[in-house]
């Protein structure tokens, strides 16, 4: 039976079931190439600082490559008697080496080490988040090119507001999933800072190098604080956050598509290949893909929710409980993965119902603030426009009309001030391009936003 390698001041051994509760292989055994890193850039820096011979070093290196590929070939299997990725590894350099391989612990602790490992690991799996966030930012821009001249109503209140192009729309979530892009990167810039050298707490009294093994890990920065850096999980919170408002971003979408995607908007019609059907109900196709989306949201912001509840009541510096931050992030990573995977996909297989759309744009008098501002440029005040506007539209409503079926002579009715000219405002695609103040949904603007989204992509 393999001992832990802090056994030394215990008499008596640890129960199976605190091996089995303590053990965190569970997670961090998906860290054994950061962990082979960090040894391999501190066995470099105590050859630099004289800790150890140029021969030792060799031989380590040379040992922690071999048990990298153990690992890799599955030729070694963790032991949960020695609790975590650390120790497994330590111990099986030590029976490999001898007493040389006992050297690479010299001037660590577990708790600059895990704090490194993990910031490493961070560092992989954020880029590759953000590679993802990337294409599908990719997507939504090119969506946007090509439905810009699809005119839908926009809402408030889930109720029929103005007329807006479709490409707006996709752009105004592409500025969402930009901002989680760079709060992405944000997250990424706090993880990029070395814990190595911190010691367990308060540092070491051996001559350590925390700069030189930092560039070999190719870290930008060095923790400047040992008590801070083995108890600080900022940067997973900035994770989880960043992971929050993006998953928060990605559930609304999922809600407007749902939406869309009844009978009763009849906007869109789904890709077959992202959604399911019923087991008793024939007729069913339903948007499980944008519900599991919007349903595995409550999961990530928990995470977040999770590690900062843990976190909060914490002394310094480090304290088991920390161990614990492995789960919730494990669980954030791989949602997000797994959900930047298909939606681009999924956003590229929308089709757009023009006909169904069509009918909707002549409900709700989506154009009335356009003739109210309309009457503004004949010099009515803004107030009495509305107004006016007001009970043209209560008047459709007890005739049973809509604006396109009153003739002039009615509109005179509600204002010296219209004329013939007043035709020209009613037409949707004049009230989305006539919409042109900066930001706005004309289709000047959509194509000027998408410019600059492009540009901004590039520079990434
Ligand atoms: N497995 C531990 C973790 O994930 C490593 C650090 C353990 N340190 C300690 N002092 N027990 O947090």
């Amino acid at each position: 039976d393999k001992k832990a390698l802090w056994s030394g001041r215990f008499a008596g051994s640890t129960a199976d079931k605190m091996q089995k509760f303590s053990q965190s292989l569970d997670t961090d055994w998906s860290f054994f190439r950061e962990d082979i890193a960090g040894s391999r850039a501190h066995g470099k820096m105590l050859l630099k600082v004289g800790l150890l011979t140029a021969e030792e070093q060799q031989k380590i290196d040379q040992a922690l490559l071999e048990i990298e590929t153990e690992i890799e070939q599955g030729d070694f299997k963790p032991d949960i008697a020695l609790e975590d990725v650390h120790m497994n590894i330590e111990a099986r350099l030590i029976e490999k080496l001898g007493p040389m391989g006992a050297k690479i612990h010299t001037a660590r602790s577990r708790n600059d080490q895990v704090a490194t490992d993990y910031r490493l690991f961070m560092k992989k799996r954020i880029r590759e988040i953000m590679q993802q966030q990337d294409a599908l930012l990719n997507a939504l821009i090119n969506r946007a090119e090509k439905d810009i001249d699809v005119f839908l109503p926009g809402f408030t209140h889930l109720q029929h507001a103005q007329p807006v192009s479709l490409g707006h729309f996709w752009m105004a979530y592409f500025w969402k999933f930009h901002r989680d892009f760079n709060r992405m990167a944000a997250a990424f810039d706090q993880a990029d800072q070395c814990p190595l050298g911190a010691g367990a707490l308060a540092g070491t009294t051996l001559p350590i190098d925390r700069h030189y093994s930092a560039k070999l890990l190719d870290f930008t920065n060095v923790t400047e604080n040992s008590l801070d850096t083995v108890s600080d999980r900022d940067y997973l919170l900035e994770f989880l956050f960043a992971s929050s408002t993006f998953m928060l971003h990605i559930s609304r979408l999922c809600e407007d598509l749902i939406l869309w995607n009844t009978q009763e908007f009849d906007f869109i019609e789904l890709p077959d290949a992202y959604c399911t059907g019923s087991s008793m109900m024939p007729n069913k196709k339903n948007p499980d893909a944008l519900e599991l989306m919007r349903g595995k949201t409550s999961g990530v912001l928990a995470s977040l929710n999770d590690l900062m509840i843990n976190l909060k009541g914490l002394p310094l510096t480090y304290n088991r409980d920390m161990q614990e931050d492995k789960r919730p992030v494990f669980h954030t990573l791989d949602t997000l993965e797994e959900i930047l995977g298909l939606l681009p996909d999924l956003l590229n297989g929308v089709t757009m119902k023009s006909a169904s759309i069509k009918q909707h744009l002549q409900k709700g008098f989506l154009l009335a603030t356009d003739i109210a501002e309309y009457l503004v440029s004949k010099g009515v005040p803004f107030r009495h426009t509305h107004h006016i506007v007001g009970q043209a539209v209560q008047y459709c409503l007890e005739n049973n009309k809509e604006f396109a079926d009153l003739s002039l002579d009615e509109w005179g009715k509600f204002s010296d001030s219209i004329g013939e000219d007043l035709l020209s405002v009613l037409s949707i695609e004049a009230a989305v391009d006539r919409r042109s103040s900066f930001g706005g949904t004309a289709r000047s603007e959509v194509k000027r936003q998408i410019k600059k989204a492009t540009s901004l992509l590039e520079t990434i």
